[in-house]
């Protein structure tokens, strides 16, 4: 038992937990994981305790040579982490007290594991947020490039899965940069809570030591202090906001994938994705399958897992921390992985997008798409909207039994419909005057896409 975890605690306990019991409450084999940021807090720690009095130099001097030594081999993956001594915070802490003695068994003073573990998920939230903000922009970037090729190339806009009216693909991507812009807003809206300092909170009440929090906060690069010990140490609001801001951008992916999969299959034709990303099957020589897509439409499940897991992990927890909040590190951690994964490859993937304008042109051209552009030609001559609506609906439905699009109509045959429709109505058919002419903020014709682009490009430069 020498080098258990209940040496920590030894005096109150005259047996030890079973092994069952041991591996069930460890944690030190996903939380090993926040090493670095618990050694970074354990010597802001210190360094506050000597600023107060309440440690010497010496005392300070040692802690720091240890943890040095210890951060060189966790980093060499020469620390041996053990299980009997439960989690990140007592492995580092006996090693510490191994290498320097006393100084080392000083450095819980005015501390909690409590206060510790939330405020190492913070300083590792903190940095995950900021690497995930800049995956987003890169996949913005990405996704820019490839808008700058199609800001003129038309495809079929849908409503219902249906042909609804012509955008160019430029602006369809554009879409997704928007959704994404939010989502790295949300992150940084998250970072601003997340960057709250627990330390000084202990176990739940605070200290009897003279504590300077503003100090350690300081050295810690956080904007400020948890403001009430009980909600310091036992909410993890931060961590459940966080997870669904990643919910919430692996959900716009995987309404992309979604898109991306449909475009590939042969039905549609719009696109095809370059090999790398692509698998084959082992039974039919012929397939080359979408798999990247479809594994981020999947894995957006685990993610939305992971938002009601760690809710439902906070909802019956009484005041102040209770251990269920261990549970909150593996779907947090999760989050981070999958989603930074999911956005350093979908940045790459969707520079290897070959568009197919052939396609996406023919069809636009089987769904009538510039109906609408009929419609407000005939407002614009004078017609109320519902009799304009009528009037094409009519010619739609006489040029879908002559098999032709409505561009392919003769105009004696478009006047049948109104004697309003004149020589002028050529160029409102076809596809190129139906996107020039919304040309408004957030309109797709080809013009407005470029400066939406070159917006974007100066929002992500600065
Ligand atoms: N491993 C624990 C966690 O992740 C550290 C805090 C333990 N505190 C306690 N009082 N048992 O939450």
């Amino acid at each position: 038992m020498s080098d258990s975890a209940n040496k920590m605690w030894s005096g109150r306990f005259n047996e030890p937990v079973s092994e069952l019991v041991k591996r069930f409450t460890a944690s030190v084999n996903f939380d090993k994981r926040m090493a670095e940021v618990d050694i970074e807090g354990s010597l802001a720690h210190a360094a506050m305790l000597n600023k107060v009095g309440v440690l010497s130099a010496a005392d300070l001097a040692a802690i720091q040579q240890g943890m040095s030594e210890i951060l060189a081999d966790i980093r060499a993956g020469q620390f041996e982490w053990s299980l009997d001594l439960e989690d990140v915070h007592m492995n580092i802490e006996r090693r510490l007290t191994e290498k320097i003695g006393d100084a080392g068994k000083r450095l819980h003073t005015g501390r909690s594991r409590n206060d510790q573990v939330a405020t190492d998920i913070r300083l590792y939230l903190r940095g995950a947020i900021d690497i995930l903000v800049a995956l987003t922009h890169e996949l913005q970037k990405s996704l820019l490039d490839l808008a700058d090729q199609h800001a003129a190339t038309v495809m079929p806009g849908f409503t219902h899965l249906q042909v609804a009216q012509p955008v160019t693909f430029g602006h369809h991507m554009l879409a997704y940069v928007e959704m994404l812009g939010r989502d790295a807003d949300r992150f940084l809206d998250a970072r601003a809570r997340v960057n709250q300092l627990p330390l000084g909170a202990a176990a739940l009440a605070g200290t009897t030591y003279p504590i300077d929090r503003l100090y350690t906060a300081e050295l810690l690069g956080f904007d400020g202090v948890c403001q009430n010990s009980l909600d310091a140490v036992s909410d993890r609001d931060f961590a459940i906001e966080f997870t669904a801001a990643a919910a919430l951008t692996m959900t716009h992916l995987s309404r992309l994938s979604e898109e991306l999969v449909l475009w590939m299959s042969p039905r549609y034709g719009f696109i095809d994705i370059a090999d790398r990303f692509c698998t084959g099957s082992s039974i039919m020589p012929q397939k080359k399958n979408p798999d990247v897509p479809e594994l981020v439409r999947g894995k957006t499940g685990r993610v939305n897992g992971h938002l009601v897991g760690l809710l439902t992990l906070m909802k019956a927890q009484p005041l102040a921390y209770n251990k269920d909040n261990q549970e909150d590190k593996e779907p947090l951690f999760d989050t981070v992985d999958t989603l930074g994964d999911t956005l350093r490859i979908y940045a790459d993937m969707m520079r290897g997008v070959t568009v197919k304008p052939e396609a996406m042109e023919r069809a636009v051209k089987q769904g009538f798409a510039t109906a609408t552009d009929l419609a407000d030609y005939l407002v614009k001559k004078g017609l109320p909207f519902r009799d304009a609506h009528e009037a094409v609906a009519l010619a739609v439905r006489y040029a879908e039994e002559k098999r032709r699009d409505l561009s392919e109509l003769q105009l004696v045959e478009l006047k049948s419909f109104s004697p309003l429709i004149e020589a002028d109505v050529v160029g409102v058919l076809t596809l190129e005057g139906s996107l020039a002419a919304r040309d408004h903020v957030g309109g797709t014709a080809p013009n407005q896409v470029r400066a939406q682009i070159a917006r974007w490009r100066e929002v992500l430069a600065a």
